[in-house]
């Protein structure tokens, strides 16, 4: 992992027992969407790439695999970790199972919640749930003493596996974004895309679209596109899609910043909202988060990302036209860049271009169903993030560093 993240080379092979694990899965298909495309009246041709197919529902089984075997190789008993909407959650348990590892993880509250069948998915692969803040770790007893209210957020539950896993030299943190060795693992879906976009299609794509929490489905397909851009110097634009509940991107400022509450990890040069910033309860848990990767966040600070938020109404909009038009029920997470994808093709209709967008469908949405019951009921709110709010935030980290971050 250490060498995924530091080294310079190009290409690092697969492992032959995971390329095995991944072969029950993958290639995830790669489909025209032209249903929709035909709803939209658009002249674009919009094509997903269906992560939503794994077992655990996501593209976040690739680098649990990934994880889990390489700890094994290492003599590590346990992996512990944080989850939000409990996609990474249940995607390392059942990695874990492959590899007989323990597999222990913290999911904020609210999640727990939310979500209580990702809870129950985690539990039947044999994975152990811990509510965050949690009694379980000295640092969630603190947060629960300071309020017993606290509903958790991904910063309070990534504390509470650091103060775990270093208690237990036979653990390691397993991490589900944001590193670039995680990145790297999912680059597997951008470079099946684009083989599969050529042989099957003939194609491809002027526009990658992905949303953004932390950034590992956005970059997992981007990456190997930008690549291409780079080395044979074309055009290609990028857009990455956030929550307006949680707008690191777009409201946030580049700066120096921890990735959990008890400020335990190093300094991460990334667009943040603010360690100490809570967004609003949504239904986009995988979203809900205040900052993301150093590398996407660089690439956003020099134009190459084009980021966009939008609110929780106008996500299920889109995610509920993608499920009458292609039939899938998908992650409100998902749903960003569907909101995204279909912006763009209605653009294209206007100006008439013929643009090729290809985006991630990074999961599917069966186990959030009760946030479209929401949907469906007229209930769903908007939950923007606080601008007074988020700037108090920023400016704390900015009192807090204010050598690195002026
Ligand atoms: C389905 C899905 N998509 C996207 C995300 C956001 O994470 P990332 O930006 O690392 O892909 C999550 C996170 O849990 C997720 O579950």
């Amino acid at each position: 992992m250490a060498r995924h993240e530091y080294d310079r080379e190009r290409f690092i092979p697969i492992p032959e027992e995971i390329l095995e694990i991944y072969s029950t899965w993958r290639p995830t298909p790669l489909v025209r969407a032209k249903r929709l495309e035909r709803v939209l009246n658009t002249p674009a041709r919009i094509y997903y790439k269906n992560e939503a197919v794994s077992p655990p529902g996501s593209h976040k089984a690739n680098a649990a695999i990934a994880q889990a075997y390489y700890a094994k190789s290492q003599g590590i008993k346990r992996l512990v970790t944080s989850t939000t909407a409990g996609q990474w959650g249940s995607a390392l348990a059942f990695a874990c199972t492959f590899f007989d590892l323990e597999c222990t993880v913290y999911m904020p509250r609210v999640n727990c919640q939310q979500k209580p069948y990702r809870k129950n998915l985690i539990e039947s692969w044999g994975g152990q749930v811990h509510p965050s803040p949690s009694e379980h770790t000295d640092i969630g007893r603190k947060m629960i003493s300071e309020d017993p209210n606290n509903m958790g957020t991904m910063a309070t539950a990534k504390s509470e596996a650091l103060d775990d896993v270093l208690s237990d030299d036979d653990s390691r943190n397993a991490v589900g974004s944001i590193m670039n060795f995680v990145l790297a693992t999912q680059t597997v879906i951008g470079e099946e895309a684009k083989t599969q976009l050529a042989e099957d299609y003939n194609d491809y794509p002027d526009l990658v679209v992905g949303c953004v929490g932390g950034g590992s489905n956005f970059s997992g397909i981007a990456w190997p596109f930008f690549r291409d851009m780079v080395e044979k110097k074309t055009e290609m634009d990028f857009l990455g899609v956030e929550s307006t509940a949680a707008p690191r991107l777009t409201m946030g400022e580049y700066l120096y910043d921890h990735a959990d509450t008890s400020r335990r990890s190093p300094l991460f040069k990334m667009y943040t909202i603010g360690h100490s910033f809570v967004p609003p309860p949504i239904h986009t848990g995988g979203l809900r988060v205040h900052g993301s990767a150093p590398s996407l966040s660089i690439m956003v600070k020099e134009g190459i990302v084009r980021p966009i938020a939008y609110n929780q109404v106008e996500v299920f909009e889109a995610a509920s036209l993608f499920s009458r038009t292609e039939g899938i029920l998908t992650a409100p997470e998902t749903a960003h860049a569907i909101r995204g994808v279909i912006d763009e093709a209605k653009k294209c209709k206007e100006s008439g271009e013929k643009k090729v967008i290809l985006f991630n469908h990074c999961g599917h949405g069966l186990l959030d169903l009760e946030s479209y019951v929401e949907y469906n009921a007229g209930r769903i709110q908007e939950n923007n993030a606080d601008p007074i709010k988020v700037r108090q935030a920023i400016q704390h980290i900015k009192d807090l560093y204010p050598w690195i971050n002026k």
